[in-house]
């Protein structure tokens, strides 16, 4: 059988203008930066942000020579196949209310994972794209923060668009899928890209002029875990629970054996088989 990923097919770039042709937004993407290859758009993006880039401002690259996933992983981007990019923000909220941008920015990827696949994907807390158990995006977002307050925070998102299996690490091969494999076509880069800005734009307006009540339950409609058996790992140990929600922070919300309820503010979830 013929593979579904022909090696030799020409590369067919993003381009910026066809993702900017179809947007209508207020705060984000009227930069788009693009690039053929760099170490990570992240790392790029806090340089431009530094520089005093403008809020919205974007950077994509085709492909990335050390990608950065959540705590110290990294991100496998090959190159023209999926999508690697960040965006330049310069919210109003205090410090201590930033994770509550990588929870609206999970709520807005839900959304347009939704209308490409026609069915719902499950967000994983704080910020993974499940499909069918399967991690189909994700979301690194970083914050630099100054004596006056929140100074930019940069949200880095690569979700596997056209990455056929076959050219999946083996290390993530059983724990990872892609719109291609969901949907047994190519998917369009530029379609899929335009819309995730939109829908950020659009849930960003939301979150900076109404607050994060006005995201909390959609997010808690996609919640994988509700009601579910967890532990979390984190890097001063182990909890677990029964995960319950997000209070308006975006901590998880695990109630113990006796009822009592405890806040987790970073680790990694794992549902425990009963
Ligand atoms: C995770 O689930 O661990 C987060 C993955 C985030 C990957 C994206 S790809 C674009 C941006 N640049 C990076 O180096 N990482 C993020």
């Amino acid at each position: 059988m013929k593979p579904s990923h022909d090696p030799t097919a020409a590369k067919e770039p993003l381009s910026p203008r066809e993702i900017q042709r179809a947007l209508a937004t207020n705060r984000l993407g009227k930069n788009i930066h693009w690039f053929e290859s760099l170490p990570s758009t992240n790392v790029w993006a806090q340089d431009l942000a530094q520089q005093g880039a403008p809020e919205g401002d974007i950077i994509v690259a085709e492909g990335q020579t050390q990608g950065k996933g959540r705590v110290g992983r990294s991100w496998i981007s090959p190159p023209y196949l999926n999508l690697y990019f960040s965006i330049i923000l310069r919210p109003t909220l205090p410090p201590s209310s930033t994770p509550q941008i990588t929870l609206m920015s999970a709520v807005a990827l839900a959304e347009t994972v939704q209308h490409f696949l026609q069915f719902s994907p499950e967000i994983k807390w704080p910020n993974d794209i499940l499909v069918g158990g399967k991690k189909l995006a994700g979301i690194l977002t970083e914050s630099h923060c100054e004596p006056h307050g929140v100074a930019h925070v940069v949200v880095g998102i690569g979700v596997n668009l056209n990455f056929p299996k076959e050219l999946m690490p083996e290390e993530i091969r059983n724990m990872a899928t892609s719109f291609q494999i969901l949907k047994g076509r190519t998917m369009d880069r530029n379609a899929f890209t335009s819309r995730l800005i939109q829908d950020l734009d659009r849930c960003y307006g939301i979150l900076e002029e109404r607050g994060f009540p006005e995201l909390a339950d959609r997010w808690e409609s996609f919640f994988a875990l509700r009601g579910r058996r967890v532990k979390v790992e984190m890097p001063d140990g182990v909890v677990q629970g029964k995960a319950i929600g997000i209070d308006l922070d975006g901590a998880l919300i695990l109630e113990g054996a006796s009822g009592k309820r405890e806040r987790v503010l970073a680790g990694d979830v794992i549902p425990i088989e009963l």
